[in-house]
């Protein structure tokens, strides 16, 4: 499995503390089935900047540490960037803050508002050659309220993260519902534990891929966890299915039993 979203790099942000806390992180990592992991600290203009050298340096780093302890994963550099105008003056091109340096950049958006320029800003990246992978959608409260503008940035060439801990229902059952609905439209493309520790919000996929697969079939969930990952970590297009329309979710008996079984 990949893990596309971790804030695994030590002292970097406001996830792993130190080199032992991201060595226990990756313990975990490898103990649930991640065989590919990208650190994807964060790059808030004004608050957290890392150069790119240094997310590479500390990349390396924990890749080192992780052979030497025995560990069997890959790790792979990247970023997770904050939507802002001012941004754009560091991403000029494919590479930097990059999902492993190539072709893909993971966005979030700011917590509580999809800003009017959100359009402006991931089109100027993508006639840069750079395709916006947007970070947990089901977590924001506006969007998944209005899917006229997923369908639009959808049509566009977006991708979409969802968070395993979101569908897993640990941040909550309207996000869980969001995550559900966005499965079920055929919405996402990429999974992330979105990790911050070795104690809480920890790098764990393993639930939300049984979750996905009976919500979604073994294709459908390879394919979100390997396929498309893969290909993103090489540059390669992504195919994409044809969404589906949003539906309002009522829960339904299936995810009802799957929340008890494996939430
Ligand atoms: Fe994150």
């Amino acid at each position: 499995m990949f893990d596309l979203h971790t804030h695994i790099l030590p002292a970097i942000d406001d996830g792993a503390h130190d080199s032992d806390e991201s060595l226990a992180m990756l313990k975990l990592a490898v103990k649930s089935g991640t065989t590919d992991l990208v650190a994807t600290p964060h790059v808030i203009e004004g608050v957290w900047l890392p150069a790119w050298e240094e997310i590479v340096a500390k990349t390396n780093h924990l890749a080192e540490l992780a052979g030497q302890h025995g560990l069997t994963i890959n790790i792979y550099p990247g970023a997770e960037v904050a939507m802002g105008m001012d941004i754009l003056a560091k991403l000029r091109s494919p590479g930097p803050y990059c999902l492993n340096g190539g072709k893909y950049l993971l966005v979030e958006l700011p917590s509580r508002e999809i800003p009017a320029y959100a359009e402006e800003f991931f089109f100027t990246l993508q006639a840069r050659g750079i395709t916006p992978v947007l970070a947990h959608p089901e977590r924001h409260p506006l969007l998944c309220g209005q899917p006229e503008l997923l369908y639009g940035w959808l049509d566009k060439g977006l991708l979409l993260q969802v968070n395993a801990g979101g569908l897993t229902g640990q941040m909550g059952k309207k996000v869980m519902a969001n995550a559900e609905m966005l499965l079920n439209a055929n919405m996402v493309h990429v999974i992330g534990s979105d990790a911050h520790g070795a104690a809480s919000r920890r790098p764990l996929l393993e639930t939300a891929v049984k979750k996905m697969t009976v919500m979604a079939g073994s294709e459908q969930t390879e394919k979100i966890s390997k396929k498309n990952p893969a290909k993103i970590l090489a540059s390669c297009d992504v195919e994409t299915d044809k969404y589906l329309p949003i539906k309002s979710k009522k829960k339904s008996i299936l995810n009802h039993f799957l929340t008890k079984v494996l939430g």
